[in-house]
């Protein structure tokens, strides 16, 4: 998830961004929102695709390719695109027409749901990011998230925002433990201790979240998110057929486009912390453009909020040393959500540990 600091009241509700979006005058992005960034990027035919049929299929041959696939993709590009994954096309279709019904509420409705703190189970409304001379800016981003796993928060309206939100989450849970055991497998780690016993999956901390990126009059002098890595292990996002992802790949920006109904999943911070630095965090951001209204539905999948993280002892022998610090999940998901500063240190980069001499 991005990065949220609250030193500056940063869960502020404000409805006017989509108001003044909306507005066939507005020539210029007030103030506020003005941060000057640069949203060229590449577009590359080779970004990895997994086909998710085949990681869980019978066929022995197809299975392992489709293994080491998935740990070369997490390794090179720390993403991929993924295909064939069974969630079905009428309940992406759903969460959309759920999502932008709940975007359209009246702003009376919304107001409960103002985030008081950065841990509330349900929060909406803008996002202030600082940078790291505590100068305070505001996203051109409208959001809801919400703790759905181990408990199930949702707002009641719109009526069946619920159903659909449960059924979409619980199906990703599936998904995710399958992409877990697969890198196990790959890294030759025992699925049962690492899966159950350190990830604790069973209880995993899910996170779903919604962004409404309104049309903007000067798509570079505002930003959807600014580059960050997500905490979790895997985060899965689709969009409503409007491109704004962009990756960092090899030190350069690539945009992140899908093909229809393809899911797209970034590897996270705990993910490479757990493989000793094998899979990559990959930094993205969101951009905005001047056309057309963009939403993408995120869902980030981390370990027990209660698990201890770090490397794989497994992997620590095999690499005499240990790459990175282990911390309590929830507590990482804390100081992200605290202490993140744009283009300050990330809280992944402050849990390395540089090797000795
Ligand atoms: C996020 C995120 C990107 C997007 O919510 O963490 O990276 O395209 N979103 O909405
Ligand atoms: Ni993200």
């Amino acid at each position: 998830m991005a990065s949220e600091s609250d030193s500056f009241k940063p869960f502020e509700f404000d409805s006017t961004l989509k108001i003044l979006s909306d507005s066939s005058t507005l020539k210029a992005v007030p103030s506020k929102f003005n941060l000057t960034n640069d949203r060229n990027a590449f577009t590359s035919d080779s970004l990895p695709t997994i086909d998710f049929s085949a990681l869980v299929g019978c066929d022995p041959h197809q299975r392992s390719n489709a293994v080491h696939d998935l740990a070369t993709a997490c390794r090179d590009w720390g993403f991929f695109i993924l295909v064939n994954h069974g969630v079905p096309e009428r309940l992406m279709s759903e969460m959309f027409r759920k999502m932008v019904e709940f975007f359209n509420l009246p702003d009376s409705e919304k107001k409960q749901y103002e985030a008081k703190s950065a841990s509330d189970p349900i929060k909406c409304g803008n996002f202030n990011v600082a940078n790291t001379s505590n100068q305070s800016f505001t996203l051109w981003r409208e959001y809801l998230k919400l703790y759905v796993h181990p408990n199930f928060h949702c707002p009641h309206q719109p009526q069946l925002l619920r159903d659909v939100v449960q059924e979409y989450t619980q199906m990703i849970r599936v998904l995710v433990r399958k992409l877990i055991e697969a890198i196990c497998e790959a890294l030759e780690l025992n699925q049962r201790r690492y899966v159950d016993e350190i990830l604790k999956m069973e209880s995993s901390f899910q996170l779903f979240a919604t962004n409404y990126y309104p049309r903007c009059p000067q798509p570079d002098q505002a930003i959807g998110i600014p580059p960050h890595t997500d905490h979790g292990l895997f985060t899965f996002l689709i969009h409503n057929g409007v491109a704004g992802l962009q990756i960092e790949h090899d030190g350069k920006w690539f945009n992140a486009d899908s093909p229809k109904n393809a899911i797209l999943v970034n590897a996270a911070d705990q993910l490479e912390i757990f493989t000793n630095g094998r899979c990559k965090s990959v930094k993205h951001r969101a951009v905005v453009n001047e056309e057309k209204d963009r939403i993408s539905i995120v869902v980030a999948n981390g370990p027990s909020g209660e698990a201890v993280i770090g490397p794989a002892a497994a992997l620590v022998e095999k690499d005499r040393r240990a790459k990175y610090c282990a911390m309590k999940y929830e507590e990482y998901v804390e100081s992200q959500l605290t202490k993140s500063r744009i283009g300050g240190k990330s809280i992944l980069e402050q849990q390395m540990i540089l090797p000795a001499n």
